[in-house]
């Protein structure tokens, strides 16, 4: 079944003299239970696409469908109910709210979604206890390391048993140990409780946990790859050979 699909998405901005074209032509669709990697190096597209997903920021051109509907065609009432039921937002900072504890942010979306307080509060326990973070339940997001903070962003991207989980660079504030930790996470989101997820990164250690890696530069999609049998280290391989093919990339291996 598929969640989420792009067809022939663009989108340019400034006007008449700078115009930037930062996504021309974007098409790619994205299955249930997929965990799907964007890469690209800066200035490719990758945070615009994800904006243009989450409908912080309009298409130029194109559409794009999230359960089979049109999000670029959406009343302003429609796209709150998409963006609060729908979606499972992980970025790098900002993620939570620095007034709420660990508890009140995760069981947040439940709250707005109207789900009873027995039962939202025993999902959020229960996610708690498999994200490790129920030793934090009442410290507040200033409290937290950067590692801490992703569990709980994850958790409370997840809790609502969104359509598609999107996340911007969400190893992009953390050390090594911290990133391969973060993404072991979202790998279980996507194996145990089968979220569908898209992230994007310009790091292919990153990407080399998703089942599938798709590859933009200068705003286009120009390559892809599957997972396959392939272990983490030979998908990891194949991404970097694809983007010294692309012309070298803005990363150290
Ligand atoms: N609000 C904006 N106004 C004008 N140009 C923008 C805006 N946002 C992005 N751009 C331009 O669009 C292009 C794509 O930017 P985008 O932020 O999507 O890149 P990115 O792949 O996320 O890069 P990075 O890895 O640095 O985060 C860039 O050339 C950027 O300068
Ligand atoms: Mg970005």
């Amino acid at each position: 079944m598929k969640i989420l699909e792009l067809r022939n998405v663009s989108k340019v901005y400034g006007k008449d003299g700078a115009l930037t074209r930062a996504l021309d032509g974007v098409s790619l669709s994205v299955d249930a239970g997929e965990f799907v990697a964007v890469m690209g190096a800066s200035g490719s597209g990758k945070t615009t696409l994800l904006n243009l997903i989450a409908t912080i920021d309009d298409v130029s051109g194109g559409s794009i469908l999230v359960d089979g509907r049109d999000v670029t065609a959406m009343s302003d009432e429609e796209l709150a109910a998409y963006r609060g039921l729908k979606l499972g937002f992980v970025f790098q900072e900002y993620n939570l709210l620095d007034t709420l504890t660990v508890y009140e942010n995760i069981v947040l979306p439940l709250t707005l979604r109207g789900v009873h307080r027995a039962e939202a509060d025993a999902r959020t326990r229960d996610i708690m206890e498999s994200f490790g973070i129920t030793q934090l339940r009442d410290k507040f997001p200033g409290e937290l390391s950067g590692g801490e903070r992703q569990r709980t962003a994850c958790a409370r991207a997840l809790v609502g048993q969104p359509s598609l989980i999107i996340a911007d660079e969400p190893t992009g504030a953390l050390d090594s140990r911290n990133s391969r930790n973060l993404m072991q996470l979202l790998r279980m989101m996507n194996e145990k409780y089968g979220a569908t997820i898209l992230t994007v990164t310009h790091d292919p250690a990153v990407a080399a946990y998703a089942t599938r890696v798709l590859f933009l530069r200068d705003g286009r999609l120009f390559d892809e790859a599957a997972r396959g049998g392939k272990t983490d280290d030979e998908l990891f391989r194949e991404i970097v050979a694809i983007n010294a093919a692309a012309g070298g990339a803005d990363y150290d291996v």
